[in-house]
């Protein structure tokens, strides 16, 4: 019985160490182990032995099954790896395929037209100042000489809010003239910034969109007159249309806080629709010394100091420097039309003295 087990179990870790697959392990699992198998034969043998004889040859049978069911598991655990280990390898993925080509982005006209007027204006000693898209009535209007049944705020019909707790409703800023006043407030002359940024009217049309941008120009010193102004916008001018000999016209106008005020044209020819010269004009941006009411709201003496304050609509310069004709395309985001009008993120933004205009 002995002798008998030894053998059963000798050749049984055999057949297991020789297993090549989980279907071989199993057959010699069925053939030791199973109903009929040379083990279970082995127990089903005991019934016929006295029961000394039985005792001890059921814990040497028990002894040799247990043996044989963790050869077998043992087995079971390394094949089940290996057999993984095929599947992974059959069903790879080249992770080392180049990827798709990326598309390169592009500064957007707007973004870029915005660092343009940063460096311009940057290089004449203006700095860059921000304000809140939803504005105080007040700033955006009040305080910029245009009270409550003013025609003008009819001209900038805006977007209201009215805020819990506030007596003064809130506005989408219709300009960035607000810029003027939030500066003024905030520090003493000498003042000269600019400030570009995004404004709101209820207009929508090739030409107007209800978001829009615009840059603000502030200058506040003692003795700044007209000429200033003028000597400033038409270097300004002929700088960012790189047009050193650019016809420009100072027309006179009406805004509430500027005074006198004007509209600035440059000379352009409607046949060819070439900027610079040509008997034809184009409206391109507000301007007026800035009225002396203003300059009282916002704590500046009008016999002490003076200054000019100048507006333009960011999409508009845009759109005639590049000769875009609709302004929807702006936010569109048309990815074709993006490459063909954004500029390279890595070309600099060229100063004009750098140009020689
Ligand atoms: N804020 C004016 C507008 O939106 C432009 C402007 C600004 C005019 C500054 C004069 C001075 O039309």
């Amino acid at each position: 019985m002995q002798d008998n087990s030894n053998t059963i179990l000798s050749e049984a870790l055999e057949a297991i160490s020789a297993a090549a697959d989980l279907r071989a392990l199993d057959a010699t699992r069925v053939a030791y182990l199973g109903k009929s198998g040379l083990v279970t034969g082995l127990l089903k043998a005991l019934g016929a032995m006295a029961p000394d004889e039985r005792r001890e040859a059921g814990a040497t049978i028990n002894i040799v099954k247990n043996r044989i069911a963790e050869a077998i598991e043992a087995k079971r655990a390394i094949l089940e790896g290996a057999a993984l280990s095929t599947r992974l390898a059959a069903e790879r993925v080249d992770v080392t395929l180049p990827a798709r080509p990326l598309q390169r982005g592009t500064i957007h006209p707007i973004s870029r037209t915005m660092e343009q007027l940063t460096a311009l204006f940057g290089a004449m000693g203006f700095v860059v100042k921000d304000g809140p898209d939803i504005e105080d009535d007040w700033y955006n209007f009040g305080a910029l000489n245009i009270p409550a049944h003013h025609p003008a705020r009819a001209m900038m019909d805006t977007f209201y809010l009215h805020a819990a707790g506030r007596n003064r409703p809130m506005v989408l800023r219709t300009q960035t003239s607000p810029l003027q006043v939030r500066t003024m407030l905030a520090e003493p002359p000498p003042i000269r910034m600019i400030s570009p940024g995004r404004t709101y009217r209820s207009d929508h049309d090739a030409t107007h969109s209800p978001m829009f941008h615009q840059c603000e120009g502030l200058v506040i010193d003692r003795g700044i007159t007209l000429a200033h102004l003028k000597g400033c916008l038409m270097d300004f001018l002929r700088a960012f249309f790189e047009m050193p000999d650019l016809r420009a016209r100072f027309r006179s106008s009406y805004f509430p806080f500027t005074e006198p005020s004007m509209e600035i044209d440059i000379a352009w020819d409607r046949k060819t629709g070439a900027i610079g010269g040509g008997d034809d004009w184009l409206e391109i941006l507000g301007a007026g010394m800035v009225h002396a009411n203003v300059l009282a709201n916002c704590g500046i003496d009008p016999r002490d100091y003076q200054g000019f304050a100048f507006g333009m609509g960011v999409e508009r310069i845009t759109m005639l420097k590049h000769g875009i004709a609709d302004l929807r395309n702006f936010y569109e985001s048309d990815g074709r039309w993006l490459s063909h009008y954004g500029a390279s993120p890595f070309a600099p933004v060229m100063l004009h003295e750098e140009r020689g205009l």
